[in-house]
């Protein structure tokens, strides 16, 4: 009995390692967890671009909005782990972990990481008609309006729900927030007027700010971009404590094989050295990984760390899905 059950092991063994060595033989799918357009989406397109090149084989992608990311997430969480099926999500893989109370997956061991792929900082921008020309006029306007001002969010536990918390936070006042499937949906509102404020990441701000198709008001790291030289700086707008670095990362379905991992790792890192896609990027001031940190063990930790650095945040603000 003994000796069938290890025949059986070594089968199964022999033809795990055999699949791996053929990795990949048909397209694969990267699901982006938000509406198509938006800053997940456009990194998620130039990357899958890049990889395929890598790979010889499509990568293809698939937007699963819905939850804050968590809908997206979950699809890959119970994909067959044979590499085919993978994750881009960003700093949401954190927050959802506290925001979360019975999310069908969990953030440390439901994945196997790939490795993080973009770092990008955000920025609050309003509509044309919104009345506020500085960034002391904004705080000064929502301070005063509180409810009476909305502001678009992507979904709980998206990058923008958590810039908007961090934003009502600092300000010590609460608005109206309105969730969408992502900001790229959410843009067209803001542009449209219908919703006042966002916050979102620079990938899909740069631009309408710098041809003022919005009004860019403060980014949340502590140095100017020279794309849009105009914008303060949290720092400068006095905002202490409003910064926020949004990084993505990409997952595979925990269980994939190392050596699946590590081939779609190997592309990842083809796919960070590309031209095209760190052009790209540049213009939408959006920063490719070095080389050295695009490691499995690195997203690993990051995620570990960033769920403690901001559960007291979430805590503190108080809005949960049950
Ligand atoms: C998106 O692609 O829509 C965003 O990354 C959503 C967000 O997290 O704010």
């Amino acid at each position: 009995m003994k000796r069938l059950v290890a025949t059986i092991l070594l089968a199964l063994a022999q033809v795990t390692i055999a699949a791996a060595q053929d990795f990949p033989n048909r397209p694969l799918t990267m699901v982006v967890p938000f509406a198509a357009g938006g800053p997940t989406d456009t990194v998620g397109r130039l990357l899958a671009a890049a990889m395929s090149e890598n790979l010889g084989q499509q990568v293809v992608v698939e937007n699963v909005d819905g939850a804050g990311g968590t809908l997206g997430a979950a699809r890959v969480a119970t994909a067959p782990p044979d590499g085919y099926t993978i994750l881009l999500w960003h700093i949401g893989m954190a927050t959802t972990a506290t925001l979360y109370k019975n999310l069908p997956f969990d953030a440390a061991t439901s994945f196997a990481p790939i490795g993080l792929v973009s770092e990008v900082p955000m920025t609050v921008i309003g509509n044309g008609r919104f009345p506020a020309g500085t960034p002391q006029q904004l705080v000064e306007l929502v301070r005063a309006r509180g409810l009476d001002i909305s502001m678009a969010h992507a979904g709980i536990g998206s990058a923008s729900h958590l810039c908007s918390t961090l934003f009502q936070s600092v300000l010590g006042v609460k608005v109206t927030t309105v969730p969408y499937g992502g900001t790229s949906p959410a843009m067209q509102d803001l542009q449209g007027d219908y919703v006042d404020l966002m916050c979102d990441q620079t990938t899909t701000t740069a631009i309408p700010i710098d041809t003022l198709a919005v009004k860019g008001y403060i980014i949340t790291a502590r140095e100017r971009l020279r794309q849009i030289r105009n914008v303060q700086t949290f720092l400068e707008a006095g905002l202490e404590g409003f910064e926020i670095t949004v990084w993505n990362g990409l997952w595979a379905p925990a269980g994939t094989p190392e050596a699946v991992v590590g081939r779609l790792n190997e592309a990842l890192l083809a796919a960070l050295q590309s031209e095209m896609l760190k052009r790209r990027m540049a213009v939408l001031a959006t920063t490719p990984i070095a080389p050295e940190r695009a490691t499995p063990a690195e997203l690993e930790a990051l995620v570990a760390s960033e769920i403690e650095r901001w559960r007291p945040i979430i805590l503190a603000g108080g809005e949960f899905v049950e």
